[in-house]
């Protein structure tokens, strides 16, 4: 339908084409104007492709002045293929109301590009909302696949100003949100579900991007519950439950001898149910950059299996002691409140080059398993010990 149907949320609703303005204080005026996927053919049957309908309704909403909104309607089930939803943008900003649900063919039917399924990049002032839900249909992928690349389901590439909330996302092929080369995002009340036994299914991956803020939100998946890679700052994690799954990690960093850096990370009011790790920071042996600046603090342990964990021997299955990598300094465990899963409650292997600046404190770790009793192990670490249990002498001065 060429055009599509322009509605509008005001008073003022004349018969299409209508010209709607929101007066703002200085006279100026902002067309608002919505764009229905249905109303550019989309069949929401949960069989047919709807990644054209969603692209011509995108075109529009992208190339209009003014605000615009996108709206996945609600009661329908689209089924999608590599769909990118590509910036820059006319519109200030774009509102993508997402009440339906999304799914991802099963593995076979996939297009050529198995990469993604929804990736939007460069572009501004996007919000997303409307309790949806992106199944991913990882099922088939996690059986088939399990060494081989698969997909992400959500990808932001260059997009500021980004808002994301009440988005449900599940059973992704590979991670399930990746963010990258952006500033100030936000993603609140998400939720995150996948199998404990699903392979690389990562909640979020953020990469080069500044100024990421995550809150009140649920994640169960079968890696990481939140990774964060190279060239990430100031990245807030706050009241976040987590588990199962791997547990809020900085890294892996330095591989392949690469340079990387990562500061500004503030986890807080968090919960690690029954996650393989709970606070982690993993780096390579052999690679350079830094790690500071990093705390996790108020966290709740629940059969947590490494509660804390600096590890700069990752990904060697024999480690070497000699070997330097990134330098981690500044980072602050406190408040962690809770049951490990077995005996290993704090364990710091740094390299060579030592950590500095190591902060514990506020720490009451018990073990859940009688026979193990909770333990601390430290190699190269250095900084303060307060009112921690259990007691930690290895930490160097
Ligand atoms: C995706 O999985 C759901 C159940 O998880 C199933 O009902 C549906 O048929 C699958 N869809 C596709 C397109 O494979
Ligand atoms: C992130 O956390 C730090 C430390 O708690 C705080 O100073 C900062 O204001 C927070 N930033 C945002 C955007 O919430
Ligand atoms: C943590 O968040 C919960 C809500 O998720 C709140 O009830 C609790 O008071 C918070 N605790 C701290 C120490 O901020």
């Amino acid at each position: 339908m060429q055009g599509g149907v322009i509605s509008c949320i005001l008073i003022l609703s004349f018969v299409s084409p209508c010209l709607c303005f929101t007066r703002l204080n200085f006279g100026l005026a902002i067309k608002e104007s919505s764009y229905n996927v249905m109303n550019y053919g989309a069949k929401g049957d949960g069989k047919s492709d709807d990644a054209n309908a969603f692209l011509s309704a995108w075109k529009n909403a992208c190339g209009v002045e003014g605000v615009s909104t996108l709206i996945i309607p609600k009661g329908k089930v689209f089924m999608l293929k590599d769909l990118e939803l590509k910036g820059p943008c006319k519109a200030t900003s774009i509102h993508i109301q997402l009440l339906g649900n999304i799914v991802a063919p099963n593995m076979d039917q996939w297009g050529k590009d198995k990469i993604r399924l929804i990736r939007i990049s460069n572009v501004k002032s996007l919000k997303i909302d409307g309790e949806g839900k992106i199944e991913g249909n990882g099922s088939s992928w996690w059986q088939k696949c399990r060494n081989c690349k698969r997909p992400r389901l959500l990808e932001f590439y260059a997009c500021n100003d980004l808002s994301v909330s009440y988005v449900n996302l599940a059973n992704s092929p590979g991670a399930h949100i990746s963010i990258n080369s952006g500033d100030r995002s936000r993603f609140v009340h998400m939720n995150i579900n996948a199998p404990s036994n699903s392979p690389n299914t990562d909640g979020f991956i953020i990469s080069g991007s500044r100024n990421v803020v995550f809150e009140d939100s649920t994640i169960a998946t079968g890696d990481d519950c939140i990774a964060i890679k190279a060239g990430s700052s100031y990245i807030n994690a706050t009241r976040l439950a987590c588990g199962p799954g791997h547990g809020i990690s900085v890294g892996s960093l330095g591989e392949n001898k690469r340079r990387d850096t990562v500061e500004e990370v503030h986890v807080k009011n968090c919960t690690f149910s029954g996650t393989t790790n709970g606070a982690r920071i993993k780096t390579w042996e052999g690679g350079s950059g830094y790690v500071r600046k990093v705390t996790f603090e108020d966290i709740k342990l629940i059969k947590t299996g490494y509660p804390i964990v600096i590890d700069q021997h990752y990904g060697t299955k024999n480690p070497n002691k000699n070997a330097g990598s990134l330098q981690i300094s500044e980072v602050t465990f406190k408040g962690f409140e809770g049951t490990s899963a077995d005996g290993r409650a704090i364990s710091l292997s740094c390299s060579s080059n030592g950590c500095f600046n190591i902060i514990l404190d506020q720490i009451n770790i018990v073990s859940s398993n009688p026979k193990m009793k909770a333990q601390a192990s430290c190699n190269n670490a250095h900084g303060r010990v307060g009112k921690v249990i259990p007691n930690v002498p290895c930490m160097l001065k």
